[in-house]
């Protein structure tokens, strides 16, 4: 099977459609990516119609404790923080020092920052350690780091989350790098094919994966555990 060429202008014009009707103007937020691009951050935020989605999804869940993998800038960070209760805390984990220096400043303009906790290392090293001291469990997840890690963060949560914890994971399709017929996935792809396939079928999982517009096709999972 061949990849068919996709109208990336259409693609582009129907999440720009989603998000004016759909996402109210937020100053912290535009500021954000404003700053983070300003530090030589990449732009690989979450768009604000997924984060829109993110947001109602965590606040329709409950949660009063999330566990971010992969902070950048703190844009995903800030709209999960505020689907928090004013007790509610945010566990979110960053490699580098020096994006976590941006995003504690973005936290802090969003208003969230006594909320949010940011932890800098090696998310799996972090997770380990927060296994074996036998933190309390997260009611919702989202994995958004490097994307060979995946399914080695997933068997890590599932060991930090509770019957009803949601778990999401970002950029599951990769414009079609994930399917069939692509012909050279690369490292990411092959990660997160495998992160899909594990979701799909994990005992202790129900899971679906949506798909995501931008100008090329990505997807976000969503699962909760049984
Ligand atoms: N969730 C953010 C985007 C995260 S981008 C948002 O939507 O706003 C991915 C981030 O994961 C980058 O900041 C990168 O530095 C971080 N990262 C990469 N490898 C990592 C690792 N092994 N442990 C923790 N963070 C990592
Ligand atoms: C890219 C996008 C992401 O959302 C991410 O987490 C990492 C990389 C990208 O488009 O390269
Ligand atoms: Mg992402």
């Amino acid at each position: 099977m061949a990849i068919q060429p996709v109208n990336e202008d259409l693609l582009e014009q129907v999440d720009q459609y989603i998000e004016k009707l759909f996402v109210p103007p937020d100053e912290a937020l535009e500021q954000n990516l404003i700053d983070a691009e300003a530090a030589g951050l990449p732009a690989i935020a979450v768009s604000p119609g997924q984060g829109r989605m993110m947001y109602l999804l965590a606040k329709m869940s409950g949660a009063k404790r999330i566990l971010e993998i992969g902070t950048l800038g703190g844009y995903s960070t800030t709209l999960l923080a505020r689907a928090l209760p004013k007790t509610g805390k945010l566990v979110t984990l960053e490699l580098s020092p020096a994006h976590a220096v941006v995003a504690r400043k973005n936290l802090e303009r969003a208003g969230v920052s006594d909320l949010v906790d940011i932890r800098v290392g090696r998310a799996g090293d972090t997770l380990t350690k927060m296994i074996e001291a036998g933190e309390e469990p997260f009611d919702f997840v989202f994995i958004d780091a490097d994307k060979t890690g995946y399914v080695g963060y997933l068997n890590q949560v599932l060991q930090l989350s509770h019957p009803g914890t949601v778990i999401l994971g970002d950029n599951l399709v990769r414009h079609g790098a994930v399917l069939p017929g692509f012909a050279s996935p690369d490292a990411d792809a092959v990660g997160v094919k495998a992160f899909n396939e594990l979701i799909a079928s994990h005992p202790r999982l129900e899971s679906i994966l949506l798909p995501i517009l931008k100008n090329k096709v990505d997807g976000m999972s969503i699962s909760r555990v049984k």
